[in-house]
């Protein structure tokens, strides 16, 4: 879009600190720029970008002192330059105006260097140098700390995508940078787990030594724990390991996963893997959620690729975008299966039906109907089983979902519930046979007290029981 030049209400043009480089107004110049408005001497318009979050309104690019001496006469309106910048950063842009009439100081040529960098890493040193008039050596010089911070985040996202198993050029997508990056950082890899090591053999716990190295918990269990195998892990992992299909804990480990509505155990997903996975197996998470496959699977020497609808690109790389879509009977492209190597378990944890739909995405299954819920479980069965290789299975978790919550047992209507029980009858359709039905209970701790007392008033039967049932192919 053109610029163009219009006259705007004074009152809706902003002064946004966040793009403007100098450290303050200087009041003595705006009492001189008044003065000489008020002997109508004529200035340029001043420079205006709409504001990107607020409607209506213009956030100053050059001339924040024209328009406070304008204010000060007590004008209304303001001719203005409205620029459309195009993706040219607004913060350099603004500097670079004031590099003419009034240089920055130094101290102010540095912050709009360091400030620049800070909202978009992307930038290189001589973008921000030819922007605010200095040589990319002195820009280097003036971001060289926050470089190196920003070189060691993305390090260890790499570091973690990698170990995690996921292909090159899909670490390269995810993290918005060239392939070569990835290459040449690689190398590097090996030399980022020395100070952890050191660390955890100087007798340091697994929190202290992620919290002193910016990594993540289960990032620095996958060291701490190499060269061990599953029992030794579940062992300093402090899980007793379950021997019988009832698995249950009085709560989810938070040193595994996000909070997330519907979270599930890291205890519950380990013994999944320990008993139909073995070390260094690709393992598949489609509704990843909070992030808890990943997590154990890094602390078990898993290799995972999760998606989610949810996309947390700096929290959660490793959880690569994907909504997971049915139309017509058929699953809408799956992209990670498409590939030559394929996925020895898939982990499936979907929302239950209805149940938290207020917790999730509105798009997410939880808000279907009853028809619609069971059909997407039925092109989803269906699709997988067309990408994946003969030998993979899926742990399937799930429980009943009654609205127990507002109605007597007795009264409950079956048309309003999906049961365990209703599952079968699509796996048979699908082509998938089930080979071990797991209790795997709900905490009921998280029922109040009094809410329980209530509920026994009225005769409600809640739900706590869950299941994890593991699918093989029936043909
Ligand atoms: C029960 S949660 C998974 C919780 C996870 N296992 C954890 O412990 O953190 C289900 C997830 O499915 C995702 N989801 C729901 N509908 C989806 C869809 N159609 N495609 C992709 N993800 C979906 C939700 O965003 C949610 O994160």
């Amino acid at each position: 879009m053109p610029n163009s030049v219009i006259t705007i209400p004074i009152a809706d043009i902003i002064l946004d600190e966040g793009i403007y480089p100098r450290q303050k107004i200087d009041h003595k110049r705006v009492s001189l720029f008044a003065e000489n408005i008020r002997d109508n001497f004529p200035f340029d318009p001043i420079e205006v970008e709409p504001h990107p979050e607020k409607p209506g309104k213009y956030r100053i690019l050059d001339g924040a002192h024209r328009w406070c001496a304008y204010k000060a006469t007590g004008v209304m309106t303001l001719q203005v330059i409205i620029k459309h910048l195009d993706g040219t950063d607004p913060l350099l842009y603004a500097a670079g105006k004031a590099i003419g009439p009034r240089q920055l100081t130094e101290e102010e040529t540095k912050n709009t260097a360091r400030r620049a960098f800070q909202n978009n890493p992307a930038l290189t040193s001589s973008q921000i140098g030819s922007a605010i008039g200095r040589s990319r050596q002195a820009v280097d010089s003036y971001i060289a700390d926050l470089r190196a911070v920003v070189q060691m985040v993305l390090d260890l996202k790499i570091f973690r995508l990698k170990c995690l198993g996921i292909p090159q050029e899909r670490i390269a997508a995810r993290l918005g940078i060239p392939q070569q990056t990835i290459s040449d950082h690689l190398p590097r890899m090996p030399g980022l787990a020395n100070p952890v090591n050191s660390d955890l053999h100087r007798g340091f716990t697994v929190s202290q030594v992620a919290e002193k190295h910016g990594w993540t918990e289960s990032m620095v269990w996958s060291l701490a724990l190499e060269g061990k195998n599953d029992l030794q892990r579940f062992k300093a992992l402090n899980w007793g390991l379950r021997t019988w299909d009832y698995w249950e804990w009085t709560d989810c480990d938070k040193r595994f996963g996000d909070e997330w509505p519907g979270r599930i155990p890291g205890q519950l997903i380990a013994h999944i893997l320990y008993y139909f996975s073995e070390q260094k197996d690709l393992i598949f998470d489609p509704m990843a959620g909070g992030g808890v496959t990943a997590d154990v699977c890094l602390a078990f020497n898993r290799r995972c690729w999760s998606t989610d609808m949810i996309d947390q690109p700096d929290k959660r790389p490793e959880i690569e975008p994907h909504f997971c879509e049915i139309t017509q009977g058929a699953q809408k492209n799956e992209p990670f299966l498409h590939g030559k190597e394929k996925p020895g378990l898939i982990i499936f944890d979907p929302p239950y039906f209805d149940k938290k739909a207020k917790d999730y995405d509105q798009k997410s299954i939880s808000m279907l109907s009853k028809k619609d819920y069971l059909a997407f479980y039925e092109g989803f069965f269906r699709h997988i089983k067309k990408h994946i290789k003969k030998t993979t299975k899926i742990a399937f978790i799930n429980a009943d979902w009654r609205n127990f919550q507002s109605t007597p047992a007795n009264d409950e209507d079956p048309q309003e519930a999906i049961l365990i029980l209703d599952y079968p009858a699509i796996f048979h359709k699908t082509g998938w046979q089930a080979t071990h039905t797991i209790q795997a209970p709900m905490s009921s701790e998280r029922f109040h007290p009094g809410v329980v007392a209530a509920m026994q008033k009225k005769k409600i039967l809640g739900v706590t029981t869950r299941f994890v049932i593991i699918l093989k192919q029936a043909y």
